[in-house]
């Protein structure tokens, strides 16, 4: 931690690095690109067009859609004034086509809300269908220069590199805190190149798999380059883990017959029947049980004769992973009985109303020859 961190800088201060968006700016002067059709241009018509092509669109598929699209529609007022039908005939074969109704809906507010002039307030203009808050400050920043941070995918992997940001970006929490990296970090001047400079190199250097570390600008500074872990960054998005669960069920046979319990009519398998459990919470302890903790809670049931651990099973609930363990327990005497257990012929089993890997289990078991 460094003085400034441990004496509590306030806020985006901490976070701010004039290097860093002059690496990128001078980086973007020499290497970035220059002449895609959307740049050396204000009209915030065609950026915002681009803008949206490019959203889920490689640069190489856009450039012949948004060619054709500029000829048919070469103002905002065209596109708002054209049939739904037309708009959607020219972006056929890019996909995701509610970008293509966005637009159009967007380009009739742009006319009716503010006589056919987009706003350069990145704010009003993410108040516009199919703007979100990185493409409203694209737009802003290439038509009008003004000071808005964009956190596109590419820009959020960069961030993750450079930074070391070991959480998943997809997280809330994450994510504010980028944003609040990516406002810290914008120049006082050159948002045009400081923009497209860092679109084009999380799209052409910092890319997801082999990144081009030997001819990046930000190499001096970035933390996934200096600890070798460019690729474990970003995280990715961490796979559900299904808690797992154990429960000890007790199989007690008498005569061809086996001890069922009467499930509480609420949580899993209520109102069904069931094996009786050693702790009577079905899956609240993760350790396994032990022969005499088992021994123990049988004989509430009878004298025990014999006690045998059969192979456990696995039933995968939606929430979590149940492992059950049945215990074989054959009984010298049967004990008294309680209200909620009943003896049930292993022959009927098949029209008990058991729980699915209950019923498998007793039935297996109940398999001609296994208990004469
Ligand atoms: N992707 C999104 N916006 C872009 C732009 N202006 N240039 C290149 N790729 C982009
Ligand atoms: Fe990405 Fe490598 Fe540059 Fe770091 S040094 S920002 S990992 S390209």
């Amino acid at each position: 931690m460094n003085q400034l961190t441990r004496f509590g800088l306030a806020g985006s201060e901490q976070l701010a690095d004039p290097g860093f968006s002059q690496a990128v700016i001078d980086w973007q002067r020499i290497h970035g690109r220059h002449s895609l059709p959307w740049q050396n241009t204000t009209d915030a018509y065609r950026i915002w067009l681009s803008e949206i092509m490019l959203q889920q669109t490689q640069v190489a598929a856009v450039l012949g859609y948004y060619a054709r699209f500029l000829e048919r529609f070469p103002t905002v007022q065209a596109l708002a004034e054209a049939p739904g039908e037309d708009v959607m005939a020219h972006w056929s074969g890019l996909g995701y086509y509610t970008r293509a109704r966005n637009l159009h809906a967007c380009a009739k507010r742009v006319v009716q809300d503010y006589g056919g002039v987009f706003p350069s307030d990145p704010a009003l203009l993410a108040g516009l269908p199919g703007i979100g808050r990185s493409t409203a400050a694209a737009i802003a920043a290439f038509s009008s220069g003004v000071r808005a941070a964009i956190l596109d995918g590419n820009v959020k992997r960069v961030f993750a590199r450079v930074f070391g940001i070991d959480q998943y970006p997809g997280e809330k929490r994450v994510e504010d805190a980028l944003w609040r990296r990516a406002d810290a970090l914008l120049p006082e001047r050159g948002m045009q190149a400081y923009t497209q400079g860092l679109m084009d190199l999380g799209a052409t250097l910092c890319t997801r798999s082999r990144p081009d570390c030997a001819r990046c600008p930000l190499q001096a500074r970035c933390v996934a380059y200096a600890t070798g872990r460019t690729a474990e960054l970003p995280v990715r998005k961490p796979k559900k883990t299904t808690p797992e669960k154990r429960a000890a069920l007790l199989v007690v046979i008498d005569r061809g017959q086996v001890l069922l319990e009467q499930r509480p009519a609420s949580g899993i398998w209520g109102g069904l029947l069931s094996l009786p459990e050693v702790d009577g919470h079905l899956g609240a302890e993760l350790e396994a049980v032990t022969a005499p903790e088992v021994l123990a809670a049988a004989g509430a049931y009878g004298t025990v004769e014999e006690l045998q651990a059969l192979r456990p099973l696995v039933h995968v609930f939606t929430h979590y992973k149940l492992h059950i363990h049945p215990w074989q327990v054959t009984l010298a005497r049967r004990g008294g009985a309680s209200v909620r257990h009943l003896w049930w012929d292993l022959h009927t089993i098949e029209a008990a109303p058991l729980p699915a890997p209950v019923k498998k289990l007793l039935q297996e078991l109940a398999a001609p020859g296994l208990f004469g």
